[in-house]
């Protein structure tokens, strides 16, 4: 599907439908159609008593060049934001579908970048395995229009929604098909495709570099654990910067096995590691001035003859060791690795996203992510990014030292796991153990937002790409 700049007249459109977005009480948008195509339209609105409410829609037949005319509410004209018009643009995308439109014109867009976000990611549908589609001859929406939309927003739009459903995409591909050896070639045709730098370190290397945290957590499976670097290096970078994804391609738990109904989704455990793969390829197509660096410990959490087990004591790369309380807290180990790398290359921040903690789940509940920072500006500033992409994000604390004592070890540096209360701090505190002196930091336990159960918004039931445009507005308006 395709969104494009319309910058013909509104009465000559020959799609088949025609989407208004109408603040509340305020019709005007409508002037722009022919005299007795408004008339109708005005009294079905009256009639109907449609004000414009935010989220609602309005559909109208028209039986003219064009089969409907949609009117979608956007609520009060002050407070209609980049959310607001993505959530609408989801609802009309999501209504030509149903009607099986292929082509249509969107009316009263003033911020495309949202607009073009909510048309492709609300469009998005995961069936790449049925072999028969929900509807034999459905074709899908082919083409929405953006009635005189801006060129460069709607570039950027699309840079933003397909890394995003590039991440959607992998995410949703189950244990069987990606893995860790299968998650690096995706990663290395990635970076060919997009001419950026990628190396992938195998298990034989991860030992070789002291990775053996990471290492540990992958050798229960017969598939390998791999580490994997992308880089994105300009001529004259003002910064460096690096991404860190948790990509654990499934979590069974280990040998602290999960039970049937928590394991289950649990093909997600690698939706930070997608998100790290979709914000390097929208890096290379926006070239920011910026070094962007994307770190990946890909690992497979199974309880096999040679899994890691409970009471183990780990060396991780920066020299720190790690008794292992439970092997389903297995990121933060894998994590600590990738974090040590990522503090070698010196960079002026880091930002990890990580499904990490049921706990962060128990604490925010399903829609939004922890957020943990060592720097007050990061913080905000993630914050910021957050209210303009509509990925909500909430900082919890990690300054209690009481709470810290938690992971302490009577036999090694640091316990993996720190008990039920404050558990996603506690992982957040033990990732700090592994981050270098003086470095910036930022961490998204995003277990809760990387999935939905339903269809909301612009979601679909599946992976959510959660982190991607989080990531990448703060990259752009950082730089
Ligand atoms: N991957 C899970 C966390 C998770 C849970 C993500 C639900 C998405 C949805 C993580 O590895 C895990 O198992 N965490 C344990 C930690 C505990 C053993 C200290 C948890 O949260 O229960
Ligand atoms: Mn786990
Ligand atoms: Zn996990």
């Amino acid at each position: 599907m395709d969104v494009v700049s319309y910058k013909g007249g509104i009465n000559e459109y020959e799609g088949d439908c025609l989407v208004f977005f109408v603040p509340e009480g305020d019709f005007s948008v409508l002037d722009l159609l022919r005299e007795d195509n408004k008339k109708i339209l005005k009294r079905i609105i009256e009639a109907e008593n449609f004000k414009g409410e935010k989220d609602k829609l309005l559909k109208i037949p028209l039986g003219d060049k064009v089969k409907s005319v949609y009117l979608v509410g956007v609520g009060k004209k002050e407070s209609v934001d980049e959310e607001i018009y993505r959530r609408a643009s989801a609802i009309g995308v999501r209504q030509m579908k149903k009607d099986k439109y292929r082509r249509g014109l969107f009316i009263g867009v003033d911020k495309e970048r949202a607009v073009v976000e909510g048309v492709l990611l609300g469009n998005y549908e995961f069936d790449k395995y049925k072999t028969k589609k929900d509807n034999e001859n459905k074709k899908g929406v082919e083409e929405v229009g953006l009635y005189e939309g801006d060129e460069e927003n709607i570039r950027l739009g699309k840079i933003f929604a397909e890394a995003q459903i590039y991440a959607r995409n992998l995410v949703n591909e189950p244990g069987n098909v990606i893995n860790p050896v299968t998650l690096s070639e995706i990663a290395k045709k990635l970076a060919e495709e997009k001419g950026l730098e990628c190396k992938v370190y195998d298990e034989k290397d991860i030992q070789e570099m002291g990775m053996l945290a990471l290492y540990s957590v992958g050798k229960g499976s017969s598939t390998p654990p791999r580490f994997i670097h992308i880089i994105y290096k300009p001529e004259k970078p003002k910064k460096k910067i690096v991404f860190v994804g948790k990509g654990l391609t499934f979590d069974s738990g280990g040998l602290n096995i999960k039970p049937g109904d928590y394991m289950r989704t649990m093909k997600i455990d690698k939706s930070g590691a997608c998100a790290v793969l979709g914000i390097m390829k929208a890096v290379a197509e926006l070239k920011p001035d910026v070094e962007v660096h994307g770190l990946i410990g890909a690992a497979e959490n199974m309880p096999g003859g040679s899994a890691y087990r409970p009471d183990d004591i780990i060396r991780a790369k920066n020299g720190k060791t790690i008794e292992i309380d439970n092997t389903d807290a297995e990121g933060r180990v894998t994590l600590a690795d990738v974090l040590s790398y990522a503090s070698d290359l010196k960079p002026d921040l880091i930002i990890d996203m990580a499904t990490l903690t049921g706990a962060c789940m128990v604490a925010l509940g399903e829609y939004t992510a922890g957020l943990f920072s060592n720097d007050d500006e990061l913080a905000r500033s993630l914050e910021e990014a957050s209210r303009k992409t509509g990925e909500r994000i909430w900082r919890l604390p990690l300054d209690d030292e009481r709470l810290r004592k938690k992971i302490k070890s009577n036999v090694a540096d640091v316990v993996n796991s720190g008990g039920r209360y404050g558990g996603a701090i506690t992982a957040a505190m033990f990732l700090q153990e592994f981050v270098g002196e003086g470095i910036k930091w930022a961490h998204l336990d995003i277990a809760g937002p990387a999935y939905s159960k339903e269809d909301f918004f612009y979601y679909q039931k599946g992976a959510t790409g959660f982190g991607v445009r989080l990531c990448l507005e703060y990259l752009l308006s950082n730089t």
